[in-house]
């Protein structure tokens, strides 16, 4: 071990993924993720049952991301954790478990902001996907979230816009759900999508003031428009399948770009990354293509892995902390409402 190597462990629990990652500085050694099968029997996540599960994986989660990082709990330099915003009970396992580990091993301890994290997995060391220059726009796309971040430095970030009511990934599986495909809907509904025609059923798109984002409207009268076209012909679905998805991914790609444009073109700035479950859309990776060429946009997406929710992206972002020495004492609580903070 090199004098100056800085080891942390991560750990990740807001939502329904308990993750543990093992860094070493910017690089990851391990990136461990136990999804929770369980949710899927409910069609969305159910907020006990992922308390109680995180609970189950958290000791053998870190075990193994130690294990596959080679690396002894005593070489640890520090712990980093999600802090929030998430689900209480699933924060509060990893919470729980950062602080008595820190305490156990004597070494510091690292809250971490999950929205913050899923922007600062773009700083993730990966040969493969360049790193954004500040400063840049960040647009997190997932199951529970949708904002656009203005990154002015790793600690200096701005929320353009957010939504005010469902998440983008929420409206993928909302919508999905409607025509009868399983949780989680977002990729099923891609895969039908790309076999159809995305005009055959124009969807309205909400009218939202500057940069936030409504989704809920658009499940409305996704609903309404299968219930009425389904009382005249019983199999529209099974019958027109692909391209009911194929017309739902399309407006919600143009409802994101939209509005990512607006965002360029009142910053000036054409660095766009995303984040995020949603960013593995091909729909919004094939517009971002095109912004490339038609815009000059650069444009960043991380690895797949760590655009989900997963633990490497609290332990880069444990790591930018650690070499600023902004730590945490053990009285620090989790936090289920937890703005992006601008230090
Ligand atoms: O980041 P993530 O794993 O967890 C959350 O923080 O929510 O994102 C999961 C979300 C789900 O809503 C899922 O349906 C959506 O990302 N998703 C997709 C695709 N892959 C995942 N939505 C649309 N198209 C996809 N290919
Ligand atoms: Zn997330």
């Amino acid at each position: 071990m090199k004098n100056q190597d800085i080891y942390i462990l991560a750990i990740e629990s807001s939502c329904d993924d308990t993750s543990a990652a093992v860094m070493r500085n910017d690089s990851v050694l391990s990136n461990v993720v136990a999804t929770q099968k369980i949710h899927e029997e409910y069609g969305g996540v159910v907020p006990e049952l992922a308390s109680r599960a995180h609970q189950q994986h958290i000791v053998p989660v870190i075990h193994q991301a130690l294990a596959k990082a080679n690396i002894d709990k005593n070489q640890l330099s520090a712990i980093a954790f999600t802090r929030g915003p998430g689900l209480l009970g699933s924060l509060l396992v990893g919470t729980s478990f950062a602080k008595s580990l820190s305490l156990g091993l004597g070494i510091p301890l690292i809250e971490v902001n999950h929205m913050q994290a899923h922007i600062l997995a773009h700083f993730i060391k990966d040969e493969k996907s360049g790193q954004p220059e500040f400063p840049f726009l960040a647009m997190t796309i997932s199951g529970g979230h949708t904002q656009i971040v203005l990154v002015r430095d790793y600690f200096k970030m701005e929320i353009l816009g957010e939504t005010l009511d469902d998440a983008v990934g929420e409206a993928f599986d909302k919508t999905a759900k409607i025509i009868g495909l399983p949780y989680p809907g977002g990729p099923l509904v891609d895969a039908l999508a790309q076999k159809g025609n995305p005009r055959a059923f124009p969807f309205p798109k909400p009218k939202v003031k500057g940069l936030d984002f409504s989704f809920s409207g658009l499940k409305t009268s996704i609903l309404y428009f299968i219930q009425k076209q389904t009382a005249e012909q019983p199999d529209f679905i099974e019958q027109f399948k692909e391209d009911i998805c194929a017309s739902i991914q399309y407006t919600i790609v143009s409802i994101l770009m939209d509005k990512l444009k607006k965002a360029v073109k009142q910053t000036g700035i054409k660095r766009v990354a995303i984040g995020g479950g949603v960013s593995a859309n091909s729909g919004i990776r094939e517009a971002l293509q095109h912004a490339e060429k038609e815009k000059g946009w650069t444009t960043y997406i991380p690895k797949f892995e760590y655009c989900t929710d997963n633990a490497a992206m609290i332990g880069i972002v444990g790591f930018l902390k650690y070499r600023e020495g902004a730590f945490t004492d053990q009285r620090v609580s989790a936090k289920a409402r937890y703005n992006i903070p601008d230090q």
